[in-house]
């Protein structure tokens, strides 16, 4: 390890190449952090790096055949650069284990989402001639300890995690198989990174896992259930409303977000601090899935239709202008018409902002995989995939109808993708918002009037 009072000298280039979701880019930046502190700095050309990592994702059977194809393309590297080291690390090195190194024999490294800290003896490993692995998932880990090197940062939004793993076993779900058991991590190191990040002027910042509701810290590490703990553990026990909280106050300027919540978890107490501290953005990713209480128990999601719609409620009660949005699958292992048709309207009654849509795809070794037939042909997810798209498409688009003409305030990220004169940013409700530049500047929260709005984007002038 290098201490402080020693120069780390760098001399060898690492190229990080992230896939899946935000838990995997966060990921990364602590790969980077780990890397940086024995030897290596990083790049941004593969053409130039001595080690390439992929970060994958195993969610879908696409997400494996992108990063397969990407292998592929990487031999032309090795064949450029024969002492290049190319590892493939996250959720499919954990799903696919040595089959990697058998399958794929331009592999070199391959890594769990746990083993991270064994990355550089990994690739000394290889330096000296073979092959190297590390697939154990752990209890502890939560890299709480790292400063994560922020990657391709725009050096205003940022994500900061509060948990690994995922308990929740939903049937479709390969998460768990790689990222193995829910644990919390220390809440002071939580609050010790965000307050660097305000330091080093970030303005917003993401708190992430996978099952956010479920964040329990105690301070003895293993995550158990509230009830479970001793007196003393729960008078200082911290939940995830409790650390939204303590979030909020120590950097009141900066904007937080979180993400994701499960709707068997959310809870009054969350929404109620999400109200009572106007720097925690009035924003939920509420992923439902499926809007079929017989699919919902299939999947194991724990709530039905109703259960989801009365957490709707409660949420717009508590704060009416809650920006929504969802995760949902379509085809589904025996879902009917009739069933498809109940996702369509939960979409219409739940009134989501924005939703991710995804035809299901078989894990496996997931609970669905063993005990249900994937039974709905390719073509009829495919269809059903695109009328849920057209009804979410529908409603976002009067979503953003109806903000034409308001005042929101939006945080500037950066330049807008079509126009180099037009900043883009978020509203609080995470809608991107796009006008032109003037005298803002990245970084400045701008009061904008809305003048249009498409599916995704709303369009207006700053008032300030
Ligand atoms: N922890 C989050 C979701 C993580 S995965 C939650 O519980 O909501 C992100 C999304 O991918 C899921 O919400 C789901 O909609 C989708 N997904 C997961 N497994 C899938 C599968 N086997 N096929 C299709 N989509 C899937
Ligand atoms: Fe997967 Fe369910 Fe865990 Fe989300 S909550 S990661 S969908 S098992
Ligand atoms: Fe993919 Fe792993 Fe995230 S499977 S969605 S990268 S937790």
């Amino acid at each position: 390890m290098t201490t402080n009072a020693t120069p780390i000298i760098n001399t060898r280039k690492l190229y990080i190449e992230s896939y899946g979701c935000a838990m995997n880019f966060s990921d990364s930046e602590i790969i980077a952090s780990i890397m940086h502190e024995h030897g290596f700095e990083n790049t941004t050309d593969e053409l130039d790096a001595d080690v390439i990592f992929l970060n994958t994702c195993a969610i879908r059977d696409n997400a494996e055949t992108r990063i397969r194809e990407r292998l592929k393309h990487l031999r032309m590297n090795k064949r450029t650069n024969k002492d290049l080291i190319i590892g493939v690390l996250g959720c499919m090195a954990e799903r696919l284990k040595d089959k990697l190194l058998e399958e794929e024999k331009l592999v070199d490294v391959v890594a769990g989402p746990d083993s991270y800290r064994d990355l550089p003896k990994l690739v000394a490993e290889v330096d000296g001639g073979g092959r190297a692995i590390n697939v154990l998932l752990s209890r502890e880990e939560t890299y709480g300890d790292l400063n994560p090197v922020r990657l391709n940062s725009n050096g205003i939004t940022a994500f900061v995690s509060i948990m690994r793993g995922c308990d929740n076993m939903c049937s479709f779900c390969v998460v768990p198989y790689t990222r193995g058991r829910e644990r919390s991590r220390d809440s002071q190191s939580i609050v010790k990174e965000v307050l660097e990040l305000h330091a080093n002027g970030y303005k917003e910042i993401t708190l992430l896992g996978q099952n956010v509701n479920s964040y329990l810290w105690f301070g003895g590490g293993q995550k158990k259930e509230f009830k479970k703990l001793t007196n003393e553990e729960q008078e200082t026990a911290v939940d995830f409303a409790d650390l939204l909280e303590l979030v909020a106050l120590a950097v009141p300027n900066m904007r937080i977000r979180y993400s994701t919540s499960h709707p068997r978890d959310i809870n009054e107490k969350v929404v109620n601090i999400m109200a009572k501290y106007p720097n925690i953005c009035n924003y939920i990713h509420l992923p439902a899935q499926s809007g079929n209480s017989r699919i919902l128990d299939i999947m194991s999601r724990n709530y039905t239709r109703e259960w989801y719609l009365d957490k709707i409620k409660m949420i717009r009660q508590i704060i009416p202008n809650c920006g929504i949005t969802c995760d949902i699958i379509t085809g589904f292992c025996t879902e009917t018409e009739e069933e498809h048709h109940d996702t369509i309207t939960l979409i219409e009654e739940a009134q989501f902002d924005f939703s991710y849509m995804y035809m299901y795809s078989e894990r496996p070794g997931t609970p669905a995989a063993k005990k249900l037939t994937d039974d709905i042909p390719e073509d009829v997810k495919g269809r059903r995939l695109t009328e849920i798209i057209k009804v979410q498409n529908k409603m976002s688009l009067t979503k953003n109808t109806a903000r034409i003409g308001k005042i929101v305030e939006v945080l500037v990220e950066g330049i807008s993708k079509k126009s180099e004169n037009d900043w883009m940013g978020r509203s609080d409700e995470n809608i991107v918002v796009v006008f032109p530049k003037e005298n803002h500047k990245k970084g400045e929260i701008v009061k904008v009037l809305i003048e249009k709005a498409t599916v995704t984007t709303l369009i207006g002038k700053s008032i300030n």
